[in-house]
């Protein structure tokens, strides 16, 4: 009983200090940071706070020059392209976005929080009770670029050349230079000063394809982009025309395209000279589709369904390209073959060499061994 009481008094002197002992004013672990956007685009500022107990966590905002007029932000503000999206766990942390800026988002952005048990009384001043951090986001108007239309390749652009372009027409401050980019690489040796830029292809192919990009830099705003997108069939670049295996293993076969945009792939199999569907009733057939390759595997070859001519297929919105692939079964005896049919002509050759021998007549030349190194001989002549 004594140990009980003492239990229970340190029990709640524990909980009675614990306030005292453990409470943390909030503080800061990671603060807004300022940014310059465009019209159009999308940012989003985080703020994530410690404290005991967990400080609550707000969003203000004061126009550009106005800084002694914050008012609160909520999710769903500005017709719905506020969005803010707090969690409470041992630290407080808020992602405030702002989606289809426009120049009058343009302000000091404000991250405020508390976990002083006076922080919503309206007699305490905020300055006291909140902690803030500020950034500030500068909206620029997007520059405009007139670029080229979509190109499509065909057989007779192939001898001409394609010539993309791009104009920027209206900017917020002077441009520093622009460049090429394809599929989301830089194309070497495209920078230039101009206003106007344009990338020739030459003799386009199938390779050619896909998605250019012409990018205007500034000092002190964002780049500006504008996308042109080249495209053209699919043009099957690799595979293989035949695999050999054994029954039992697994195949591989594969195709690889060019092309823009990325195809489709089916898999057929040749019956006569039209393609069938895949027989997968026996669930040893796996397709991986990446882009521009898949690859087809079937699993512990059988050698009465699998053999065949398999096809794959590339299809776009262009139009479409087919290979073929010859897949080859053997049987699990099929090594031992030649030699079974040695061991056969061998043990053929001694019975007759025995017969022979046993009805030789006394007049008779040849002896045994003569016989058998002719009958050799005339194997090895074969
Ligand atoms: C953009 O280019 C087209 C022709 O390619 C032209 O008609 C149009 O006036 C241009 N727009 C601007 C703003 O320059
Ligand atoms: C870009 O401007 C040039 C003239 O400066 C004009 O000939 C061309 O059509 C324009 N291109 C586009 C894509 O607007
Ligand atoms: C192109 O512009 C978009 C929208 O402004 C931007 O998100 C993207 O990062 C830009 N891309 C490049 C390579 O500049
Ligand atoms: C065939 O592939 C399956 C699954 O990938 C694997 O478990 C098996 O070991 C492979 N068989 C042979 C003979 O490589
Ligand atoms: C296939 O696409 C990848 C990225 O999507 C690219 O890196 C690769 O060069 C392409 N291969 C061919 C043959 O086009
Ligand atoms: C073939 O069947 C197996 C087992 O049911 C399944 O996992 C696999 O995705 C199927 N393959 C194809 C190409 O549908
Ligand atoms: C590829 O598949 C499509 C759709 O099934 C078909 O229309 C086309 O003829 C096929 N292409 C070739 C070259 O077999």
């Amino acid at each position: 009983m004594h140990r009980n009481a003492v239990m229970l008094a340190v029990v709640l002197l524990g909980n009675l200090m614990l306030p005292f002992i453990s409470a943390q004013n909030a503080g800061f672990v990671k603060s807004p940071l300022s940014e310059t956007k465009l019209t159009g685009d999308t940012f989003e500022l985080y703020c994530e706070v410690v404290g005991y107990p967990t400080p609550e966590i707000q969003w203000w905002y004061a126009e550009v020059n106005r800084a002694d007029s914050f008012k609160q932000l909520w999710d769903g503000a500005r017709k719905r392209r506020v969005s803010i999206n707090t969690a409470y766990g041992t630290n407080g942390v808020s992602v405030l976005g702002i989606t289809r800026l426009t120049l009058e988002d343009s302000g000091t952005y404000e991250c405020r929080a508390s976990n002083d048990p006076r922080r919503n009384d309206l007699r305490q001043n905020p300055a006291i009770t909140w902690i803030r951090a500020q950034a500030t986001i500068s909206v620029l108007q997007k520059p405009k670029i007139n670029a080229s239309d979509q190109t499509i390749l065909t057989a007779d652009t192939s001898s001409k050349q394609v010539i993309l372009q791009c104009n920027l027409t209206t900017a917020h401050t002077r441009h520093k230079e622009s460049f090429w980019m394809k599929n989301g690489q830089d194309i070497p040796n495209t920078r230039t000063e101009q206003k106007d830029t344009i990338y020739r292809i030459n003799k386009p192919r199938a390779d050619d394809s896909g998605e250019y990009m012409c990018v205007y830099t500034f000092d002190t705003a964002p780049n500006a982009n504008a996308t042109i997108e080249v495209k053209a069939k699919p043009d099957i670049t690799g595979h293989k025309r035949s695999e050999n295996k054994n029954e039992g293993e697994n195949a591989t076969l594969y195709c690889k395209s060019v092309g823009y945009p990325h195809p489709t792939w089916t898999w057929r199999k040749m019956d006569g000279k039209s393609p069938m569907e895949l027989d997968n009733s026996t669930g040893r057939i796996f397709i991986t589709n990446r882009d521009n390759y898949t690859e087809l595997n079937i699993l512990n070859l059988d050698i009465n369904t699998d053999p065949g001519i398999y096809e794959c297929n590339a299809t776009n919105a262009i139009g479409n390209n087919a290979q073929t692939t010859i897949l080859r079964v053997r049987s699990h005896l099929a090594p031992l073959w030649p030699f079974l049919g040695v061991l056969a002509e061998i043990i053929i050759l001694v019975v007759i060499i025995v017969v022979y021998e046993k009805r030789k007549r006394p007049d008779d030349i040849i002896d045994g061994k003569t016989t058998f190194a002719f009958l050799m001989a005339v194997r090895i002549h074969k």
